[in-house]
């Protein structure tokens, strides 16, 4: 039933990859929380990495329980469970949900809620992979067939929810009106459209104060203001599931939305010249020239032309000064000015290289071919794992290990190593909860690396000035 997208996992020492998948298991164990509210409603999830994120964030479940299938797939199940009960009756599902601990009140006044306290979830959306992640579950599910069929209602609902609301142009792309509502929070490419409300800076609040006033209403919102996106990414995703929905259900409504969201990806957002897909802004539709990964995913579709793909690939992708870089593949192309390999305190997705890119990107480079670049990639990220560990994203450029430590989608990386058949170690339960006293030093040695970094860069670059003015 699945059409399984991980084919072709590179040649890699079984002891090695049995390893991997052992830490992979330990990690997911460890953040993985259970239990029930005070009226019964019981929950399993996995958070992404305590201390730093606690609760549980939509598509980090959606790639945890793609991970967890091939550990324990009742976990996965409880996982992808957990969050269509954390949605709403009309098919509305949070961006991030909070179970067993509320939003801590610092943080809280920035969390898109409709108030400020008593927030069972956000009221704003992530991109929406439940379907896809739903039939990959339910394929590693022969001890409980019915699963694939168990929650149809509640998918298309929500499918159905994100049509209506998110897309009222109607035109096949839905919309994001937060940046972080893709995941991709502090890209570059969101800084002309969202300016001094980006999410890095304090505006961000009025952002969702304005949200607020309009009860998340998307459509009221998406009529008012301007600051929204039809994000490539987001929509690659989207037209992913509802391929995934339409397989599940036996439904070809869902595949025809699916096709038309492909088509409209290619017919609106496709840029011959630069040959490069991009976002799509506000109603007059302002394309967002900045090249980040999500340029690049459409290569995911199924339907996506070969001399596009190729050109994404050849042109971008595979390019030394674009998105070859040494380790993964950057979240921007280090062509970009906005380019930033490292860390920051306030910024993600600004540059580092980020597993569930390499995730969704490294399959369909073998689909066109590029078996031995998958195969660098893969080999690439197998270093990086297991020189840091599973971080939560990692220097393209020195491979350095940045930001949350255990963090869950990191893990994705078993998914491209295949070897099932190499058994897993049977995983400690312990919650790990971690100490924001060690989160602060970690923090706190990032950012000394990354000033002591620049101010080198400063001093190589005045020092050749200097050569230069003497020589000339
Ligand atoms: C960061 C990421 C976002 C993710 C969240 C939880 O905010 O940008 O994509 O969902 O952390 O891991």
């Amino acid at each position: 039933m699945t059409r399984d997208l991980r084919t072709g996992p590179p040649a890699v020492d079984r002891g090695r990859v049995a390893l991997l998948r052992a830490q992979a298991h330990r990690v997911l164990a460890g953040n993985w929380r259970e239990g029930s509210l005070a009226d019964g409603t019981p929950y399993g999830f996995t958070c992404p990495a305590p201390p730093r994120y606690r609760h549980q964030w939509y598509w980090d479940s959606c790639f945890h329980a793609i991970v967890w299938r091939h550990f324990q797939p009742a976990r996965a199940r409880e996982e992808l469970r957990t969050l269509m009960r954390g949605g709403r009756l009309d098919g509305f599902i949070p961006h991030t949900i909070f179970w067993s601990d509320g939003a801590g009140w610092r943080r809280a006044p920035f969390y898109a809620t409709h108030s400020l306290r008593g927030n069972r979830g956000t009221a704003h959306i992530q991109t929406p992979l439940l379907a896809l992640a739903w039939e990959l579950v339910a394929a590693e599910s022969p001890d409980e067939p019915g699963f694939a069929t168990e929650a149809l209602d509640g998918l298309r609902l929500h499918y159905d929810w994100l049509g209506r609301h998110r897309d009222p142009d109607a035109d096949g792309l839905i919309s994001i009106i937060h940046p972080d509502e893709s995941g991709l929070d502090d890209s570059p490419k969101y800084d002309a459209v969202f300016g001094w409300m980006s999410h890095y800076l304090p505006g961000y609040f009025w952002l969702v104060e304005r949200s607020r006033r309009l009860r998340y209403d998307s459509r009221a919102i998406i009529a008012r203001y301007d600051e929204h996106v039809e994000d490539v990414m987001v929509n690659v995703f989207y037209a992913l599931a509802l391929r995934a929905l339409a397989r599940l259900t036996g439904d070809d409504a869902y595949r025809t939305r699916a096709v038309r969201t492909e088509r409209a990806l290619v017919e609106l957002c496709w840029d011959d010249e630069r040959g490069l897909f991009w976002d799509l802004a506000g109603a007059k539709h302002a394309p967002l020239r900045v090249s980040t990964w999500s340029s690049l995913a459409p290569l995911a579709l199924p339907s996506l032309p070969e001399p596009i793909a190729t050109r994404l690939i050849e042109e971008h992708l595979l390019h030394p000064r674009r998105y070859r870089a040494p380790h993964g593949i950057p979240s921007v192309s280090m062509e970009e000015p906005s380019f930033q390999a490292g860390w920051h305190l306030f910024r993600c997705w600004r540059g580092p290289s980020w597993l569930n890119t390499v995730w969704l990107l490294v399959p369909a480079l073998r689909r066109f071919g590029y078996e031995s670049d998958a195969d660098r990639i893969v080999a690439s990220c197998i270093e990086l794992v297991e020189r840091h560990g599973f971080r939560e994203y990692y220097n393209p450029m020195n491979g350095e290990g940045l930001a949350a430590r255990r963090f869950g989608w990191s893990t994705l990386l078993v998914d491209l190593l295949g070897g099932a058949d190499c058994g897993t170690v049977p995983a400690n339960d312990d919650p790990f909860v971690g100490s924001v006293r060690d989160e602060l030093r970690a923090m706190g040695a990032e950012a000394a690396g990354e000033a002591a970094r620049r101010l080198n860069r400063r001093a190589a670059a005045a020092a050749a000035a200097a050569r230069r003015l003497r020589s000339g």
